[in-house]
């Protein structure tokens, strides 16, 4: 069997020798090895440990969890209404859009302050030799090293502000953009618990885990509306540099979404113990994945979109009311809107609810 132990020395380790990537001047995580390729950065050992895992879970006829591509909803707005707007001059929107996808990626830097429980005595079955054991030795690290950057050298946060400023042109960026996603993420109930029974910190631990990888998941589509939008030489400046920088950072995303599902697909595989204690007070670790799973993607697949769609509207009147009269406004509204991709939200998430 391949190498199931890892030192976070090991996990967090830099490949050698690369030439490094420098967008807009900061010099970049990851780099580009003898023939041009790009590596991500901190993947040497992290690759293969996860691959090891995933390994192990089929061994012991266990599944690997994933989220079917199915329920995905379509980036908002779509390639066709982005290009609309910029072709239209009315940029905001987009500019807003790109730079509240590196805020976003930025606050991945959490991942690191998650306590994690004394998992071996939370769990009835043994945990070496996992992906869950190792959440707090590097993986947990690796991953906000990734998004925040680390020390002087940049991460996604730094490399999608990259990729906005050299296909927009350094734009002016809008000053009220956090405070606007302060006020939105306030709104949002405290996160409730669905498992009252179940040890706090653990609990807390698996629904981030679970809200990342939805997140990290549904991520993809935005990489392919940022690839695509900013590699279009109509309205970026530097298509290819642009669209190449998204590149990168889809890239780095695979270690994030692979080792997150395999240590929840372990905790499925396994079953919790309960704050009262003794193994007759079990929860099957199965049930309590599911029930978070499918509270974070009924989330994402309902809500979310129709807030998207709300705060890119306000954005676009509040941009143009500027600009243009009103009928303009209207006429722009229309045309976008023609434009908008269908999109109903699958009946099932897949994964059951708690009861
Ligand atoms: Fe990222
Ligand atoms: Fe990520």
């Amino acid at each position: 069997m391949d190498r199931l132990e890892w030192s976070s020395v090991e996990l967090l380790e830099r490949e050698p020798g690369l030439e490094p990537l420098i967008a807009s001047g900061v010099r970049c995580h990851g780099g580009f090895d003898a023939d041009g390729r790009y590596r991500s950065p901190r993947t040497s050992h992290r690759m293969p440990a996860i691959a090891a895992w995933q390994a192990r879970l089929a061994t012991d006829g266990h599944a690997l969890l994933s989220i079917p591509d199915s329920l995905l909803p379509p980036h908002h707005p779509n390639v066709a209404q982005a290009r609309l707007l910029l072709l239209e001059g009315v940029r905001e929107p987009i500019v807003r859009a790109l730079t509240m996808i590196s805020i976003v990626e930025g606050f991945g830097a959490i991942i690191r302050d998650v306590p994690v429980p004394d998992l071996a005595s939370l769990v009835r079955e043994p945990i070496e030799g996992t992906a869950l054991a190792h959440l707090s030795g590097g993986l947990f690290e690796a991953h906000a090293r990734d998004e925040a950057g680390h020390k002087d050298e940049g991460g996604h946060k730094q490399m999608w502000e990259a990729a906005r400023d050299l296909a927009l042109d350094s734009p002016k960026i809008p000053s009220d953009i956090l405070m606007r996603m302060m006020g939105g993420a306030r709104a949002r109930t405290r996160r409730e618990r669905l498992f009252p029974r179940l040890d706090e910190t653990l609990e807390d631990m698996l629904a981030t885990m679970v809200n990342v990888l939805v997140i990290e998941v549904f991520a993809r589509g935005t990489f392919d509306w940022g690839e695509t939008l900013l590699s279009d030489p109509e309205i970026s400046a530097r298509p290819k540099e642009a669209g190449a920088m998204v590149g990168y950072i889809r890239a780095d995303e695979a270690p994030h979404v692979e080792y997150l599902r395999t240590a929840l697909s372990e905790v499925r595989a396994r079953t919790l113990r309960t704050v009262d204690g003794g193994d007759g007070e079990l929860l099957e670790g199965r049930i309590v994945v599911d029930a978070l799973l499918h509270r974070a993607l009924e989330f994402t697949t309902r809500q979310r979109p129709q807030e998207q769609r709300n705060a890119t509207r306000t954005s676009i009147t509040s941009s143009l009311e500027k600009v243009a009269d009103a009928a303009r406004v209207r006429s722009l509204l229309e045309r976008f809107d023609a434009l908008e991709t269908p999109f109903s939200p699958s009946e099932k998430t897949g994964f059951e609810a708690a009861e």
